[in-house]
């Protein structure tokens, strides 16, 4: 096999280059980071979890409608991804109150929102991801006006079809990171990006309330890695619980 090169490393993923210009391999490592790369850890088999979360998530999202990066897992740690220009703007959205925004705000982790919330955050590591608002966005010329609000549509679309897919599998999804890039291959067309899993979602069990996803290991919870897989398994991705 020919040796890929190796374009971005990132916490959790390397982007490899294929023959296709505007494709790309994203591979997802166990590496597991929190507070911005403050604290570092790997979590067993994340990896091969997340991909298959992702896969499974993206082909949902995509088959109601909302365009996606993703085209077809190709390995247990591997799968093919349009290539985008990620626009420097992470989503937040949240349909109950937990993490950054309990503390921002002096609220109860838990609390219900009324309706779903959307945040805005820079991407940019050396700043630490800092809250904006969309007028930062635009007069930073991060996204223009139709752009980001295409982008909080698409948004709260795919926060409808989420919140479902999760609350059948007996899961709240209480907030998570999105992230949407323009094609290289046509850069009017904007699509959503990266990754979506137990990295970048809070989901707890709505029978006994149990974090399972990256808390467990931002807050050294324990079981870390039973905590994805029995996501895994409630989304028929794997054939034992987790926990
Ligand atoms: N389709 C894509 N095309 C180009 N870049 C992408 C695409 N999907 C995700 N990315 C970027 O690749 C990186 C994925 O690796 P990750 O480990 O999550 O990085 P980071 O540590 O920057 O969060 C992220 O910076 C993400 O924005
Ligand atoms: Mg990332």
């Amino acid at each position: 096999m020919a040796e890929r090169t190796k374009l971005y490393e990132g916490k959790a993923k390397v982007l490899f280059a294929t023959d296709d210009p505007h494709v790309l391999v994203q591979y997802f490592k166990d590496d597991a980071t929190a507070f911005n790369g403050v604290k570092k850890g790997s979590i067993h088999d994340k990896g091969v979890i997340n991909n298959k979360i992702t896969e499974r998530l993206m082909t949902i999202l995509s088959a109601v409608g909302i365009p996606v990066h993703f085209l077809e897992r190709i390995s247990e740690r591997e799968q093919k991804i349009r290539r985008v220009e990620i626009v420097p703007v992470e989503l937040v959205v949240r349909n109950r109150v937990a993490g950054s925004m309990a503390k921002r705000l002096g609220r109860e982790e838990g609390e219900p929102l009324s309706r779903p919330v959307v945040e805005f955050y820079y991407k940019s590591d050396p700043l630490d991801d800092p809250l904006i608002t969309l007028d930062h966005i635009e007069v930073f010329g991060w996204a223009s006006t139709a752009e980001i609000a295409w982008i909080q549509q698409t948004a709260l679309r795919i926060n409808d079809v989420l919140l479902g897919y999760f609350a059948s599998i007996g899961i709240h999804l209480i907030d998570y990171k999105l992230e949407f890039g323009r094609l290289s291959q046509n850069p009017a067309t904007l699509v959503l990006a990266d990754e979506i899993s137990p990295d970048t979602c809070r989901l707890w069990d709505m029978k006994t309330g149990k974090r399972l996803d990256k808390d467990r290991f931002r807050r050294d919870l324990g079981d870390v890695a039973e905590a994805y897989h029995e996501v895994a398994f409630r989304m028929g991705l794997m054939n034992s619980p987790g926990m």
